[in-house]
């Protein structure tokens, strides 16, 4: 459900959108890279609407647009043509400050080294991201650490923890300031099978109990079982879209 402070500001929102279970809407993106000869399309022309509640999986191989796809969801890249509203606001109507804000607050992405900090705690990493959105940050950084299970390891730097502590730190840090949508890049990668299967449990968790959006680009086609929705892309195209009515649980998936 959307919280009353996000219903306040679509409602003075010109650019809002008419379905509000949509967390993000592409419609005619496409994405270039350089130009004549040398241009690399890395994303076609086309549209996609991602629901709120939903875990979706992209596979593809190597090259066919999956980065670049998160990276302009998440506005770190433009789209060469096309429009996309993240979680009711048009990102091509923002300017930079109002592009840090809904990063800040509708956006987070994971990736598959966790990225962290080494000369910062668990707690540390964390509270960085906390600060951005002002007050109770102790409360919420325990409250996230809590969600992923690692409420004792607050006080240990990024070398204590194993790879899969160290990516739930990550989520932990993606979830602290309660983003709608999180964008991530092959997140169980770097993790053996229980450490991945524990981070996916997480992000299945936060799809179906939270009603956030998950976009989990995966090489891994055994994580597509877990997912509510699985694009296939292509050199830049979606060439598959298929809906799973009973996800299997992250619990079970093996590989
Ligand atoms: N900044 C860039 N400049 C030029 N070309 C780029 C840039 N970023 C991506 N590309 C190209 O766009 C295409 C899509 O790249 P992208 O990183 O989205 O693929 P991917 O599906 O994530 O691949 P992988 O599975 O290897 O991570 C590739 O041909 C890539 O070389
Ligand atoms: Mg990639």
């Amino acid at each position: 459900m959307f919280h009353s402070a996000g219903r306040a500001r679509r409602e003075h929102d010109t650019t809002t959108i008419p379905n509000i279970s949509a967390l993000a809407v592409l419609q005619g993106v496409s994405k270039t890279f350089g130009s004549g000869d040398t241009a690399v399309h890395a994303l076609a022309r086309f549209d996609l609407t991602i629901a709120a509640g939903e875990l979706l999986v992209v596979l593809g191989p190597s090259g066919s647009g999956k980065t670049t796809l998160l990276n302009v969801v998440g506005g770190i890249e433009a789209p060469t043509t096309g429009s996309i509203s993240v979680d009711g606001r048009a990102l091509t109507g923002l300017d930079a400050k109002g592009m840090a804000a809904l990063r800040r607050e509708s956006l987070s992405f994971v990736y598959q080294f966790f990225n962290l900090v080494p000369t910062l705690t668990a707690y540390e990493n964390i509270a960085v991201l906390a600060e951005l959105t002002g007050g109770a940050v102790r409360f919420r950084v325990e409250r996230v650490l809590a969600e992923v299970g690692l409420a004792e390891c607050a006080n240990r730097f990024p070398a204590e923890l194993s790879g899969g502590q160290q990516q739930r730190v990550a989520i932990a840090r993606a979830l602290v300031n309660r983003p709608r949508l999180m964008l991530c890049d092959e997140p169980t990668g770097a993790l053996d099978l229980d450490t991945g299967r524990t981070v996916l449990t997480l992000l299945q968790r936060l799809c179906h109990r939270d009603d956030r959006a998950v976009v989990l680009v995966t090489h891994n086609q055994a994580i597509a079982a877990i997912a509510d929705r699985v694009l296939r892309m292509r050199s830049g195209d979606i060439v598959d879209d298929v809906q799973h009515s009973t996800p299997l649980a992250a619990s079970e998936v093996s590989w």
